[in-house]
């Protein structure tokens, strides 16, 4: 990975005090109907990179995206002041929210952190107009994106800045993705595997194309396992698959195979009759699948299997539960990955809001290498894509 400039290094060597410094971080969580946090993991990571600023003794000042506003239309629902609020929590201190910001005109001494109201209100943001970029730049000294699940959007606050700011640096939690990608997937200690799963494999088609590249092992969970099941010749009975995608399919496990490296194959799976909570479970061979049968899981045996290639990884790529592990008749391949990453010494990133549920609910938080924030971003990242972000640091640091 290039080299970028770090902002703890900066705040280190005394350069950002009595600086302006904007954050841009990714407070885009999710709300209910009334407007209240109904999860803030994404506000709690985005702190460091604020009290690193206030301890340096900067003026700081922090936007964010909330959902997909139209932009210069401001609605109640659009605006940060819940999330001011939380914040200022967090931090224990008041978080004043700023408006209509973009021209400046407001004020923020050093040690000092206000939060500009959502900046997808802002017109240009989304296309990143080279106007808007401007005005940003002039707004501080030094630029902090620290806002890794935004990193894949090219956006005034995502990218124009960067280019504009005197300074352009990344913040400890965008720094840390970096870091953990870089360990993951650029200088991967081996044999490097990667779970991929999911409901489709369109949907995820270019990951897997782009790691039968690069991984050791590519493990199929899901639907995705399913049409992979359909290329090896097995019958699904009336499993979730896409038919038309075999060939794609059979295409990865040939790329897999040219390179010495394999996509294990299912050779037990857990089947019902229904998908439902409730729906009776039965374990067979995943050559015996009838054709009423719904494949929900990956079998013991398979699980055991995998459980073992994972705890001799020296690496672990995690996206995606491989079974319907929210019914308790069908988590036991899930389990069984999440507890065998748990338990292995490999460096494992995890990433995508499935898996983080998945994490969760058995517990592995602190036994993953590194949880990713981000969503469409982590997906990005697999895919092989440089983002926009990555680009923009490296280049500004050079
Ligand atoms: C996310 O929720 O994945 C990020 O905040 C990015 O949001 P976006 O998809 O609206 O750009
Ligand atoms: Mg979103």
């Amino acid at each position: 990975m290039s080299a970028f400039i770090r902002f703890s290094d900066l705040c280190a060597n005394g350069q950002a005090k009595g600086r302006r410094v904007f954050i841009r971080a990714d407070l885009n969580v999710p709300q209910d109907d009334d407007g209240r946090i109904t999860e803030d993991t994404r506000i709690r990571a985005s702190v460091p990179a604020i009290r690193m600023a206030l301890d340096a003794g900067a003026a700081v000042m922090v936007t964010s995206h909330l959902g997909r506003p139209t932009e210069g239309q401001f609605k109640p629902e659009d605006s940060l002041a819940p999330v001011a609020q939380r914040l200022g929590e967090l931090l224990g201190r008041e978080v004043r929210l700023v408006s209509n910001w973009v021209d400046g005109g407001f004020a923020v001494a050093p040690g000092e952190v206000v939060l500009l109201e959502n900046c997808r209100l802002n017109v240009g943001e989304k296309k990143n107009n080279p106007e808007l970029a401007k005005k940003l730049g002039a707004l501080c000294d030094i630029f902090v994106h620290d806002a890794f699940g935004t990193a894949h959007r090219a956006e005034g606050t995502t990218y124009g800045i960067a280019e504009t700011a005197p300074i352009a640096s990344a913040g400890p939690l965008l720094a840390a993705e970096m870091d953990a990608i870089a360990k993951a997937l650029a200088q991967p200690k081996r044999p490097l595997v990667a779970i991929v799963a999911g409901s489709k494999v369109s949907t995820k088609l270019t990951i897997l194309q782009s790691l039968a590249k690069n991984v050791d092992q590519l493990i199929v969970g899901g639907g995705i396992a399913n049409t992979f099941m359909l290329a090896a010749g097995l019958k699904i009975g009336k499993s979730l698959a896409e038919p038309d995608l075999v060939g794609e399919a059979r295409a990865v496990i040939e790329a897999m195979k040219a390179r010495g490296a394999e996509v294990p194959i299912p050779t037990d799976v857990v089947t019902a009759k229904t998908f439902a909570a409730d729906a009776p479970a039965t374990v067979k061979k995943a050559t015996e699948v009838a054709d009423d049968d719904l494949i929900l899981d990956i079998g013991p045996e398979t699980a055991a299997k995998l459980a073992d290639q994972l705890k001799r990884a020296g690496t672990i790529v995690w996206n995606g539960p491989v079974g319907v592990f929210e019914f308790a008749a069908f988590e036991g391949g899930t389990k069984a990955i999440a507890q065998a990453i748990a338990e292995s010494s490999a460096f494992s990133i995890a990433g995508g809001g499935d898996t983080l549920a998945a994490i969760a609910k058995y517990g592995i938080e602190k036994d993953v290498g590194y949880i990713s924030t981000g969503g469409g971003a982590f997906l990005e990242v697999l895919e092989g894509k440089t983002l926009p972000a990555f680009e923009v640091l490296a280049r500004r640091a050079a």
